[in-house]
């Protein structure tokens, strides 16, 4: 079965590279990047481990904490990173979650066995410090993801939990937000006093700061 959005993410305790966690107390007050991908030495995975690193200071700009994970162990992921730093030019500090057992990657249903009986595929969890899973992405084995959306999509996570406001198709941060049909006009004067356009009752666009 898979985990869906608004579920509390499956706790569970393994070895990393920075050492034994349980995931739930390493996540703390943060949110949370947990990504799977299908094998150290691997060449899309590679520009992947090496893109998260090189934007660890947007994450944590976003109190968020990026874990990656793959069937291989804890020796091959620290021999992997040095390949890593070497070809995408980074200091890859997070921490990779070492599955050799597949225990976590089919907790999450990371394993799809038309793809591959062993090797995880590019599964994507953005959990927050609630423990809530928030989004869920799966990519295919051959297609690196586009970290671009991934800190687009938690920006929009984080101001709609702020704010109270959903966003549009494509929304950049700093564009026009969407007020939600469970806010009642009455109400949204109150929320949104700077006003809202409203192009039809149930689509309001209003600017948050
Ligand atoms: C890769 O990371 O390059 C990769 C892994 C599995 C299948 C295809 C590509």
């Amino acid at each position: 079965m898979s985990l869906k959005i608004g579920e509390t993410a499956p706790n569970f305790k393994v070895e990393t590279t920075n050492g034994p966690i349980d995931f739930h107390e390493w996540i703390g007050d943060s949110w949370c990047f947990f990504f799977s991908h299908p094998a150290d030495y691997t060449p899309v995975c590679t520009t992947e481990m090496g893109r998260t690193s090189q934007l660890a200071a947007e994450f944590t700009k976003r109190n968020v904490k990026p874990i990656g994970l793959s069937t291989d162990t804890v020796e091959e992921h620290k021999n992997w990173i040095l390949d890593v730093n070497d070809t995408q030019h980074t200091n890859l500090t997070f921490p990779i979650i070492a599955d050799p057992d597949l225990a976590v990657s089919k907790l999450y249903g990371m394993i799809h066995p038309s793809e591959s009986e062993t090797a995880a595929v590019r599964s994507v969890f953005i959990i927050d410090p609630k423990k809530k899973i928030r989004l869920t992405m799966t990519y295919p084995m051959s297609v690196g993801r586009n970290f671009d959306e991934i800190l687009r999509v938690i920006d929009a996570l984080q101001l709609g939990d702020k704010k109270r406001v959903a966003t549009p198709a494509d929304w950049r941060p700093g564009q026009k937000v969407i007020i939600p049909p469970s806010i009642s006009n009455d109400e949204a004067k109150d929320i949104f006093p700077q006003g809202w356009d409203e192009l039809r009752p149930y689509l309001r666009l209003t600017d948050v700061a």
